[in-house]
C-alpha cells in the first residue's frame, strides 16, 4: 500500500485565517470595531499556557482585538466568575473562552454555564450543547468542526461510512460522533474501558482518536485505507517532543489518509475558534444595528 496522504491542518487553518482576515477591514469599517476575544487562562499548565498564547496570536493574526487575563491557580471560584460576568456585560467583547482544565477547585460546569451562551465560542454551554444535538443553529465545538474540515479538504466522503471515534470527552468525543453522524456517518464511540478496540477500530472506514494516550493506535488497529485523524497532543518522554495519539510511521503506511501531530488538528481547532468568534461578533452586530 502507498503511503497515506497527509492533510496539513497547518496549512489549511492558514487559508482560513486568511480569508477571515480579508473580510475584517470592511467590517472594521461598517461596524466600528474588530472582533474580540477575550481568553482566561487560571493557573500555570505549561500545556494550556501554550495554546492560550497560540490563540491570542491567531487572533491577533486575524485583526482580531485579544485579550488573555492570566489568573493564579489559586483564584476562586466567585472570582472568575466575577470576572465572566464582567465580560458578559461587556459589549465590547464578542467571544470568551476559559482554557479548561481549570484548577480542581473551581466546578468546570459552573463556568461553562456562567459564560453567556452568545459568547460561548467553544460551544461547550448546556444551550449550544443541546443545539448541536437537537440540529439546532448552534456554535459547533472548534476541535471537531476542525476535523470534518478536514475531511471535506482532503476529498473524503463521509456519508455512508463506518466511523469509530475513541474517546468520549464533552470537548472532542461526543460532538465528534454527533458531527460525523449529521453527516450520515454510521458512528461507534469507543473509549479506554472498550473490549476488543482493536476489533472495533478495525471495523473503521475513518477512525478518530481523542484520548490523549501517546502512540495508542497501532498498525494492527487499522485497517488498510482507512482515514485516520489523530487528535491527541502528548509530550513524549524520550524525545521531549509532542506526538500523538497515533503511531505515525507505522499507521501511515496502512492508511490512506492521516493527519499529523503537532501541525494536523492544532490549528484547525484554532482557526475554527477564529471562525466561532467572527460568527459571534455578527450575530452581536447584526443585533445591534
Ligand atoms: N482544553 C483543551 N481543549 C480545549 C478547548 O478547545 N477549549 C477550551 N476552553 N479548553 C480546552
Amino acid at each position: 500500500m502507498a503511503e497515506a496522504t497527509i492533510i496539513s491542518g497547518k496549512d489549511l487553518a492558514r487559508k482560513i485565517k486568511e480569508d477571515i482576515a480579508a473580510r475584517v477591514p470592511a467590517l472594521v469599517e461598517k461596524y466600528g470595531r474588530a472582533p474580540h476575544l477575550a481568553v482566561i487562562l487560571v493557573g500555570e499548565d505549561p500545556a494550556s499556557q501554550s495554546y492560550v498564547k497560540s490563540k491570542g496570536k491567531d487572533a491577533e493574526q486575524v485583526g482580531f482585538k485579544s485579550t488573555t487575563i492570566r489568573l493564579p491557580e489559586e483564584t476562586s471560584e466567585e472570582k472568575l466568575l466575577d470576572i465572566i460576568a464582567g465580560l458578559n456585560a461587556d459589549d465590547d467583547v464578542d467571544g470568551i473562552l476559559v482554557q479548561l482544565p481549570v484548577p480542581a477547585h473551581i466546578d468546570e460546569d459552573r463556568v461553562i454555564e456562567a459564560i453567556s451562551h452568545e459568547k460561548d465560542v467553544d460551544g461547550f454551554h448546556p444551550a449550544n450543547v443541546a443545539a448541536l444535538w437537537q440540529k439546532r443553529p448552534c456554535a459547533y465545538p472548534c476541535t471537531p468542526k476542525g476535523v470534518i474540515r478536514m475531511l471535506d479538504e482532503a476529498g473524503v466522503d463521509i456519508q455512508g461510512k463506518r466511523a469509530v471515534v475513541i474517546g468520549r470527552s464533552n470537548i472532542v468525543g461526543l460532538p465528534m460522533a454527533k458531527m460525523l453522524l449529521d453527516r450520515n456517518a454510521t458512528v461507534t464511540v469507543a473509549h479506554s474501558r472498550t473490549k476488543n478496540l482493536p476489533e472495533v477500530t478495525r471495523e473503521a472506514d475513518i477512525l478518530v482518536a481523542a484520548v490523549g494516550k501517546l502512540r495508542m493506535v497501532t498498525a494492527d488497529m487499522v485497517a488498510p485505507g482507512a482515514v485516520v485523524i489523530d487528535v491527541g497532543v502528548n509530550r513524549d518522554p524520550e524525545t521531549g517532543k509532542l506526538a500523538g495519539d497515533v503511531d505515525y510511521e507505522p499507521v501511515s503506511r496502512i492508511a490512506s489518509v492521516i493527519t499529523p501531530v503537532p501541525g494536523g488538528v492544532g490549528p484547525m481547532t484554532r482557526a475554527c475558534l477564529m471562525e466561532n468568534t467572527l460568527e459571534c461578533y455578527l450575530k452581536a452586530m447584526e443585533k445591534h444595528s
